[in-house]
Protein backbone atom coordinates (compact mmCIF):
# COMPACT_ATOMS: atom_id res chain seq x y z
CA UNK A 1 0.00 0.00 0.00
CA UNK A 2 1.46 3.39 -1.32
CA UNK A 3 1.87 5.57 1.88
CA UNK A 4 -0.69 8.21 1.89
CA UNK A 5 1.47 11.14 3.46
CA UNK A 6 3.93 10.42 0.87
CA UNK A 7 1.39 10.40 -1.95
CA UNK A 8 0.40 13.44 -1.24
CA UNK A 9 4.01 15.09 -1.34
CA UNK A 10 4.41 13.22 -4.47
CA UNK A 11 1.30 15.70 -5.53
CA UNK A 12 2.98 18.34 -4.01
CA UNK A 13 6.22 18.24 -5.33
CA UNK A 14 4.87 17.56 -8.98
CA UNK A 15 3.96 20.99 -8.45
CA UNK A 16 7.11 22.14 -7.03
CA UNK A 17 9.41 20.86 -9.68
CA UNK A 18 7.84 22.77 -12.78
CA UNK A 19 8.24 25.79 -10.26
CA UNK A 20 11.98 24.69 -9.85
CA UNK A 21 12.62 23.63 -13.16
CA UNK A 22 12.27 27.34 -14.48
CA UNK A 23 13.52 29.12 -11.82
CA UNK A 24 16.83 30.73 -12.16
CA UNK A 25 18.30 30.16 -8.62
CA UNK A 26 18.26 26.50 -9.85
CA UNK A 27 20.64 27.55 -12.41
CA UNK A 28 19.50 24.97 -15.30
CA UNK A 29 20.75 26.89 -18.19
CA UNK A 30 24.64 27.38 -16.43
CA UNK A 31 24.55 23.72 -16.09
CA UNK A 32 23.74 22.78 -19.75
CA UNK A 33 26.64 24.91 -20.16
CA UNK A 34 28.76 22.89 -18.03
CA UNK A 35 28.73 24.79 -14.44
CA UNK A 36 28.91 21.80 -11.75
CA UNK A 37 25.46 22.00 -9.57
CA UNK A 38 27.16 20.28 -6.62
CA UNK A 39 28.45 21.57 -3.56
CA UNK A 40 32.17 21.26 -1.81
CA UNK A 41 31.23 19.08 0.77
CA UNK A 42 29.39 16.04 -1.26
CA UNK A 43 32.52 16.89 -3.70
CA UNK A 44 35.16 16.68 -0.50
CA UNK A 45 33.15 13.47 0.60
CA UNK A 46 33.14 11.07 -2.14
CA UNK A 47 36.40 12.36 -4.05
CA UNK A 48 37.18 10.56 -7.21
CA UNK A 49 33.85 8.80 -8.56
CA UNK A 50 34.98 8.49 -12.04
CA UNK A 51 33.82 4.78 -12.85
CA UNK A 52 32.22 4.44 -9.79
CA UNK A 53 28.57 3.78 -9.59
CA UNK A 54 26.45 6.23 -7.59
CA UNK A 55 22.93 6.05 -6.01
CA UNK A 56 21.55 9.31 -5.80
CA UNK A 57 18.49 9.16 -4.06
CA UNK A 58 15.62 11.97 -4.01
CA UNK A 59 17.20 13.73 -7.00
CA UNK A 60 14.35 15.84 -8.03
CA UNK A 61 15.12 16.82 -11.83
CA UNK A 62 18.96 14.98 -11.34
CA UNK A 63 21.28 18.15 -12.11
CA UNK A 64 23.13 17.14 -9.08
CA UNK A 65 22.77 13.11 -10.39
CA UNK A 66 23.79 14.62 -13.89
CA UNK A 67 27.20 16.78 -12.29
CA UNK A 68 28.14 13.32 -11.08
CA UNK A 69 27.87 11.45 -14.33
CA UNK A 70 29.68 14.42 -15.93
CA UNK A 71 32.77 13.40 -13.38
CA UNK A 72 32.69 9.85 -14.74
CA UNK A 73 29.79 8.12 -11.78
CA UNK A 74 27.49 5.64 -13.23
CA UNK A 75 24.40 6.84 -11.75
CA UNK A 76 20.84 6.10 -11.33
CA UNK A 77 18.69 8.66 -9.90
CA UNK A 78 15.66 7.89 -7.79
CA UNK A 79 12.49 10.24 -6.90
CA UNK A 80 9.01 9.97 -6.07
CA UNK A 81 7.67 12.32 -8.16
CA UNK A 82 6.78 12.01 -11.58
CA UNK A 83 7.04 15.45 -13.01
CA UNK A 84 10.91 14.97 -11.22
CA UNK A 85 11.48 11.76 -13.31
CA UNK A 86 10.26 13.27 -16.63
CA UNK A 87 12.11 16.12 -16.14
CA UNK A 88 16.01 14.71 -15.46
CA UNK A 89 14.94 12.55 -18.48
CA UNK A 90 14.76 15.60 -20.51
CA UNK A 91 17.62 17.33 -18.40
CA UNK A 92 19.76 14.62 -19.53
CA UNK A 93 18.74 14.09 -23.41
CA UNK A 94 19.52 18.18 -23.55
CA UNK A 95 22.94 17.94 -21.47
CA UNK A 96 24.19 14.75 -23.90
CA UNK A 97 24.59 12.61 -20.25
CA UNK A 98 24.37 8.93 -19.41
CA UNK A 99 22.01 8.13 -16.45
CA UNK A 100 18.71 6.05 -15.00
CA UNK A 101 16.26 7.95 -13.04
CA UNK A 102 13.13 5.90 -11.28
CA UNK A 103 10.69 6.48 -9.75
CA UNK A 104 9.97 5.22 -6.36
CA UNK A 105 9.25 6.37 -3.22
CA UNK A 106 12.24 6.20 -1.33
CA UNK A 107 10.76 3.74 1.40
CA UNK A 108 9.86 1.49 -1.24
CA UNK A 109 12.80 1.74 -3.70
CA UNK A 110 14.54 -1.99 -2.42
CA UNK A 111 14.06 -4.41 -5.49
CA UNK A 112 13.67 -1.48 -7.75
CA UNK A 113 16.98 -2.19 -9.21
CA UNK A 114 19.40 -5.40 -8.97
CA UNK A 115 22.78 -2.94 -8.63
CA UNK A 116 24.76 -2.22 -5.68
CA UNK A 117 26.34 0.73 -5.39
CA UNK A 118 29.57 2.22 -4.42
CA UNK A 119 28.31 5.20 -3.50
CA UNK A 120 24.48 6.28 -2.35
CA UNK A 121 24.08 9.89 -1.54
CA UNK A 122 21.00 12.17 -0.67
CA UNK A 123 21.57 15.65 -0.43
CA UNK A 124 19.56 19.31 0.12
CA UNK A 125 16.02 19.26 1.39
CA UNK A 126 15.40 15.34 1.59
CA UNK A 127 15.15 14.21 5.08
CA UNK A 128 11.88 16.07 6.15
CA UNK A 129 9.59 14.20 3.66
CA UNK A 130 10.63 10.53 5.00
CA UNK A 131 8.13 9.56 7.77
CA UNK A 132 10.03 6.68 8.93
CA UNK A 133 14.20 6.61 9.36
CA UNK A 134 14.32 2.66 10.42
CA UNK A 135 12.63 1.67 7.00
CA UNK A 136 14.57 4.75 4.63
CA UNK A 137 18.52 3.38 6.63
CA UNK A 138 17.28 -0.15 5.41
CA UNK A 139 16.87 1.31 2.00
CA UNK A 140 20.66 3.04 2.29
CA UNK A 141 22.13 -0.27 3.39
CA UNK A 142 20.24 -2.68 0.91
CA UNK A 143 22.02 -0.89 -2.18
CA UNK A 144 25.28 -0.04 -0.89
CA UNK A 145 28.04 -2.68 -1.75
CA UNK A 146 30.15 -3.69 0.75
CA UNK A 147 32.40 -1.16 1.67
CA UNK A 148 30.41 1.33 0.05
CA UNK A 149 30.12 4.69 1.10
CA UNK A 150 26.74 6.91 2.10
CA UNK A 151 27.21 10.31 2.18
CA UNK A 152 24.00 12.85 3.16
CA UNK A 153 24.04 16.76 4.28
CA UNK A 154 20.56 18.52 5.07
CA UNK A 155 18.87 20.74 7.50
CA UNK A 156 20.30 20.28 10.71
CA UNK A 157 16.73 19.14 12.69
CA UNK A 158 17.26 21.84 15.20
CA UNK A 159 16.44 24.44 12.85
CA UNK A 160 12.46 23.56 13.15
CA UNK A 161 13.04 26.25 16.41
CA UNK A 162 13.09 28.87 13.52
CA UNK A 163 9.74 27.66 11.85
CA UNK A 164 6.83 29.87 12.35
CA UNK A 165 5.58 28.79 14.59
CA UNK A 166 8.57 26.98 16.61
CA UNK A 167 8.14 23.09 16.00
CA UNK A 168 9.71 21.09 19.39
CA UNK A 169 13.02 19.09 18.09
CA UNK A 170 11.51 15.66 19.26
CA UNK A 171 8.08 16.40 17.49
CA UNK A 172 6.71 13.04 16.40
CA UNK A 173 3.66 13.98 14.97
CA UNK A 174 3.53 14.62 11.05
CA UNK A 175 3.01 18.37 10.01
CA UNK A 176 0.60 19.21 7.75
CA UNK A 177 0.32 22.59 5.74
CA UNK A 178 -1.14 24.16 2.72
CA UNK A 179 -1.65 27.46 0.74
CA UNK A 180 2.11 28.33 1.70
CA UNK A 181 5.00 29.54 -0.90
CA UNK A 182 7.28 27.14 -2.68
CA UNK A 183 10.70 27.41 -0.71
CA UNK A 184 12.49 28.68 -4.39
CA UNK A 185 9.66 30.94 -5.21
CA UNK A 186 8.69 32.37 -2.74
CA UNK A 187 5.54 34.25 -5.20
CA UNK A 188 4.36 31.17 -5.89
CA UNK A 189 1.70 29.33 -3.40
CA UNK A 190 1.72 25.50 -3.51
CA UNK A 191 -2.78 24.23 -2.48
CA UNK A 192 -1.92 21.18 -2.36
CA UNK A 193 -1.61 19.26 1.33
CA UNK A 194 1.99 18.71 2.21
CA UNK A 195 3.13 16.63 4.84
CA UNK A 196 6.77 16.68 6.85
CA UNK A 197 8.75 15.01 9.53
CA UNK A 198 10.63 15.76 12.25
CA UNK A 199 13.82 13.63 12.85
CA UNK A 200 16.28 14.51 15.86
CA UNK A 201 19.69 13.91 14.81
CA UNK A 202 19.64 10.74 17.08
CA UNK A 203 17.12 8.91 15.06
CA UNK A 204 18.81 9.36 11.72
CA UNK A 205 22.08 8.25 12.98
CA UNK A 206 20.48 5.46 14.89
CA UNK A 207 18.61 4.51 12.44
CA UNK A 208 21.60 4.03 9.70
CA UNK A 209 23.42 2.16 13.06
CA UNK A 210 20.81 -0.30 13.07
CA UNK A 211 20.99 -0.89 9.55
CA UNK A 212 24.56 -2.11 10.01
CA UNK A 213 25.91 0.79 8.90
CA UNK A 214 29.66 2.60 10.19
CA UNK A 215 29.44 6.11 10.95
CA UNK A 216 32.58 7.48 9.85
CA UNK A 217 31.76 11.44 10.17
CA UNK A 218 29.30 13.58 11.71
CA UNK A 219 29.32 17.38 11.21
CA UNK A 220 27.21 20.33 12.15
CA UNK A 221 27.46 24.09 10.38
CA UNK A 222 26.89 27.63 10.70
CA UNK A 223 25.75 27.81 6.86
CA UNK A 224 22.81 27.02 4.63
CA UNK A 225 22.46 25.73 1.38
CA UNK A 226 20.07 28.58 0.38
CA UNK A 227 19.27 31.51 1.72
CA UNK A 228 16.32 31.40 4.39
CA UNK A 229 16.16 35.15 4.61
CA UNK A 230 16.75 38.12 2.04
CA UNK A 231 19.36 39.28 3.80
CA UNK A 232 22.13 36.21 3.91
CA UNK A 233 25.03 36.17 1.65
CA UNK A 234 26.72 33.61 -0.05
CA UNK A 235 30.17 32.28 -0.01
CA UNK A 236 31.54 29.61 -1.46
CA UNK A 237 28.41 28.12 -2.80
CA UNK A 238 27.02 28.18 0.71
CA UNK A 239 24.27 30.67 2.85
CA UNK A 240 25.40 32.25 5.70
CA UNK A 241 23.18 34.88 7.73
CA UNK A 242 24.32 38.18 8.84
CA UNK A 243 25.77 39.05 12.11
CA UNK A 244 28.02 36.36 12.49
CA UNK A 245 27.63 32.80 13.36
CA UNK A 246 24.08 32.01 14.21
CA UNK A 247 23.10 29.98 17.82
CA UNK A 248 22.93 26.86 16.61
CA UNK A 249 23.74 24.64 13.76
CA UNK A 250 21.77 25.09 10.32
CA UNK A 251 22.96 21.82 8.47
CA UNK A 252 24.49 18.47 9.38
CA UNK A 253 26.37 16.22 7.53
CA UNK A 254 27.06 12.59 8.05
CA UNK A 255 29.23 9.70 6.43
CA UNK A 256 28.61 5.83 7.02
CA UNK A 257 29.97 3.45 5.46
CA UNK A 258 29.09 -0.54 5.01
CA UNK A 259 31.23 -2.86 6.40
CA UNK A 260 33.63 -5.07 3.90
C1 LIG B 1 14.41 19.47 -2.09
S1 LIG B 1 14.29 18.24 -3.31
C2 LIG B 1 15.89 17.54 -3.34
C3 LIG B 1 16.73 18.29 -4.23
C4 LIG B 1 18.06 17.61 -4.39
N1 LIG B 1 18.99 18.08 -3.42
C5 LIG B 1 18.61 17.79 -5.76
O1 LIG B 1 19.65 17.27 -5.99
O2 LIG B 1 17.99 18.40 -6.61
C6 LIG B 1 13.40 16.95 -2.51
C7 LIG B 1 13.05 15.81 -3.47
O3 LIG B 1 12.59 14.71 -2.71
C8 LIG B 1 11.58 14.06 -3.44
N2 LIG B 1 10.79 13.24 -2.51
C9 LIG B 1 9.94 13.69 -1.54
N3 LIG B 1 9.46 12.64 -0.87
C10 LIG B 1 10.00 11.51 -1.41
C11 LIG B 1 9.88 10.12 -1.14
N4 LIG B 1 9.10 9.68 -0.17
N5 LIG B 1 10.59 9.26 -1.90
C12 LIG B 1 11.40 9.70 -2.91
N6 LIG B 1 11.54 11.01 -3.22
C13 LIG B 1 10.85 11.90 -2.47
C14 LIG B 1 10.81 15.18 -4.08
O4 LIG B 1 10.04 14.75 -5.17
C15 LIG B 1 11.94 16.15 -4.45
O5 LIG B 1 12.35 15.95 -5.77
Amino acid sequence: MPNSDHEKNREAWNEMVEVHWDHPAQKREEFLDGRCSLKPMELEAFGDVNGKSLLHLMCQFGLDTLSWARRGAVVTGIDISDQSIKRADELKQLAGLEGRFLRSDVLDAIGLVDDKFDNVIQTYGTQCWISDMEQWAQVVAHYLKPGGQFFMVDDHPITCLWEEPPNSYLHKEPIRYSGEPDYCDREHIIETERVEFQHPLSEIVNALINAGLTIEHLGEYDKGYYPIQADWYEKDRYWYPPGGPPMYPLMFSLKARKPE
